[in-house]
């Protein structure tokens, strides 16, 4: 009897938390005309372990495709709606029509009011920012949702003026001020400041002097910042205290922050370098490992990292370099843009032994023949993978479930 309470309690408590600790949030960008259609994307996001995604716009038949699923979404408002926002009645109508009518079944968390609106440099743009998250707030708040859903904006990493060593972190001064009134609306609401941090930009402009290992996570001797003797083993880490020294400099310490963005592109132009398969699978697979070891930066050890992987899918249509339309984990046809640990939509089921391939950590100086992901490392990795896709739970964890387990059928021997 012991036996099969304990047995039954294992599969209970395996089957009841699949995914542990911090999930990683993936941005779900739609610009292209060869996606799968929502309802489709629903099992990728599930195959991943997602429980977190971000949205441009507010795509209704998103919104539809994932209601009931416990997806947490933050959904946005264009920079070309912002104007408008302004207007209470418009910022009114467009919560009722964008969220409200979705809610509570799609669990809509945030709206994200403009991406990377300072950094245009068009003062009329930036002017129009905190009236138009004051409104969009203002209309939470008469619909009784500002408990349920928050309002913020994203920032690109470029709105710092130095950002290296990590301590030295400081706004761009010409945009401190309309920086700390976005703040104070943070603090007054209780919202995430969001950053978009891409250490790629950072090696692709000065190959040379970025060494590859310290942008992908990988094993390397890192650097200390001289002022706080930090030690920091990889780019984004420094990038994030970065914003955390730039935000205590003006009297903001205790902001929490956000990475609304991050990723690595699998392809890019001849003068692109380093966006290949092989570097976007290291520094995604790393990242998302990081995100699930529930560690901090060195600088905020006991915070858990925000992050908001770029992108869900490769976007055709999108303008600029090639890098731009390569962002994807996926491909359009629902496969992985590289070995990621997760099957696709079409090749669950059908590739699902790839995953008992031998396991390889990031510990290990990595030839391009090795595929496997980080996370299924043995240093505290295990893949279990099931007909629905991969669940991915941490040995520490799981360890953690067994003694809990151990204890419950202690207290059925005691009955
Ligand atoms: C905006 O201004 C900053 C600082 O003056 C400059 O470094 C940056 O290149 C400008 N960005 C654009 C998009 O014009
Ligand atoms: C299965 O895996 C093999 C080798 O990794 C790959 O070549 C093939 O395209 C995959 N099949 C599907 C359906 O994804």
């Amino acid at each position: 009897m012991g036996f099969s309470i304990k047995y039954f309690a294992v599969v209970i408590l395996v089957i009841l938390s699949p995914v542990t600790g911090t999930s990683i949030g993936v941005n779900y960008g739609q610009i292209a005309d060869n996606l799968p259609p929502p309802e489709k994307v629903v099992p990728l996001v599930k195959s991943m372990g997602a429980t977190r995604l971000k949205l441009y716009d507010a795509d209704p038949r998103v919104l539809k495709a994932f209601a009931n699923t416990n997806v947490e979404f933050i959904v946005s408002v264009g920079n070309e709606y912002l104007a408008d926002m302004k207007d209470p009645a418009k910022a009114q109508a467009w919560v009722k029509t964008n969220v409200q009518a979705y809610l509570p079944a799609t669990k809509i968390t945030c709206i994200a009011v403009g991406n990377e609106v300072l950094t245009f440099n068009d003062t009329s743009l930036s002017n129009n920012l905190l009236p138009a998250m004051e409104s969009v707030y203002a209309a939470l708040v008469s619909l009784h949702l500002d408990k349920q859903v928050s309002v913020s904006t994203a920032h690109s990493l470029a709105i710092l003026e130095t950002s290296y060593p990590p301590s030295a972190g400081a706004f761009r001064r010409d945009l401190v001020d309309c920086i700390t009134q976005v703040l104070d609306f943070h603090c007054k609401t209780g919202s995430y400041f969001q950053i978009n941090a891409y250490p790629y930009f950072a090696y692709k402009a000065n190959p040379k002097q970025v060494p590859l290992d310290y942008v992908l996570f990988q094993p390397n001797p890192g650097n200390v910042d001289p002022v706080t003797n930090l030690h920091y083993d990889n780019m984004l880490y420094a990038q994030i205290d970065a914003v955390h020294s730039a935000l205590a400099s003006i009297g903001y310490k205790n902001v929490c922050v956000q990475i609304s963005e991050t990723g690595w592109p699998s392809k890019g132009d001849g003068d692109e370098v380093g966006a290949t398969p092989d570097n976007a699978r290291k520094y995604n697979c790393n990242l998302i490992k990081l995100v699930s070891q529930k560690k901090g930066t060195p600088l905020r050890p006991n915070t858990n990292l925000n992050i908001y992987v770029f992108a869900l899918f490769n976007e055709n249509l999108k303008p600029g370099p090639t890098s731009e339309r390569n962002y994807g984990l996926f491909k359009p046809d629902g496969s992985p843009s590289y070995p990621l640990g997760f099957a696709g939509i079409n090749a669950v089921g059908t590739n699902s032994s790839s995953s008992s391939s031998p396991a390889t950590g990031t510990g290990s100086s990595t030839s391009t023949s090795s595929s496997t992901p980080a996370w299924s490392s043995p240093d505290g990795y295990l893949s279990i993978t099931s007909d629905s896709g991969r669940i991915q739970i941490s040995l520490k964890s799981l360890v953690l479930r067994l003694h809990t387990v151990g204890l419950i059928s202690l207290l059925f021997y005691q009955l």
